[in-house]
C-alpha cells in the first residue's frame, strides 16, 4: 500500500463518543461531550478521560473528584453533540436536551438514563500532558440497561449501538456492526 505522511496525528479513528456526567459542590449537575476516552487497566477496572482545562467539567471533576461515563447510542447523536457544544457554564444541558438524570449508586454525579450504559468513576490522578489533561478513574459501579441482556445474560452490542467519532474528518460514525469474535481466526 503506497502511503502518504501527514503531520503527526492522533489517527485513532472512530472512538467511542462519551457524555460525562459531574456535579459541582452546589449540587448542579453537568454533560460534557468526550471523545478522548479510552480502557487504561482491566483490574482494577480504569477508564481515562482527556479535558482541556477551560471546559466547565474540568475544575468540577477535579473538585470533586467524581465523574459517570455515559455511553449514548446512535438514537441520541443530536443530544450528545448538543452536550459537545454548549458549556454548562451558560446553560443546564439536562434541561435543554431533555436527558434525564438519575441517581447513581456510589457517586454524587447523575447517570443519564437514556444511556444504556454508564460507569461510576473516582478520579485516582489528573495527568498534565498538554492541551489536554488526563483524568484517570476508576470504575466503582457499571450499570448496563436491562434491554442489552439476551435470556442467557449475555450483552447485545446491537441494542447498546455506541456512537463513534472521527477527528480525522470530524464525523460521528456507527461502531455497532458485529464483525467476528474474539479469536475466530483459529476456526476459519
Ligand atoms: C464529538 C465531540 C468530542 C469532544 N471531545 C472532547 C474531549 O475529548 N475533551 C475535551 O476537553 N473536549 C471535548 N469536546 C468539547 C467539549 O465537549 C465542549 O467544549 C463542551 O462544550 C464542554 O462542556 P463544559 O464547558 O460544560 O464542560 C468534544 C466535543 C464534541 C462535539
Amino acid at each position: 500500500m503506497k502511503k502518504r505522511s501527514i503531520k503527526p496525528s492522533t489517527f485513532l479513528a472512530p472512538v467511542p463518543v462519551a457524555l460525562v456526567t459531574c456535579q459541582d459542590k452546589g449540587g448542579r449537575p453537568n454533560i460534557i461531550t468526550i471523545a478522548w476516552t479510552g480502557v487504561v487497566c482491566s483490574d482494577p477496572p480504569m477508564v481515562s478521560i482527556s479535558l482541556r482545562p477551560s471546559r466547565y467539567s474540568y475544575g468540577i471533576i477535579k473538585e470533586t473528584g467524581e465523574f459517570v461515563v455515559n455511553i449514548p447510542t446512535v438514537d441520541i447523536i443530536l443530544k450528545a453533540d448538543q452536550c459537545g457544544i454548549t458549556s454548562g457554564k451558560e446553560s443546564d444541558k439536562f434541561a435543554d436536551t431533555g436527558l434525564t438524570p438519575v441517581s447513581a449508586e456510589k457517586v454524587t454525579p447523575p447517570l443519564i438514563e437514556e444511556c444504556c450504559v454508564s460507569m461510576e468513576c473516582r478520579l485516582t490522578e489528573i495527568v498534565p500532558l498538554g492541551v489536554h489533561d488526563m483524568f484517570l478513574g476508576e470504575i466503582i459501579a457499571t450499570h448496563v440497561a436491562d434491554e442489552a441482556f439476551d435470556a442467557d445474560g449475555n450483552i447485545r452490542m446491537e441494542i447498546i449501538n455506541p456512537l463513534g467519532y472521527s477527528p480525522m474528518d470530524r464525523s460521528y460514525r456507527a461502531l455497532g456492526d458485529a464483525l467476528g469474535s474474539y479469536g475466530f481466526s483459529r476456526k476459519v
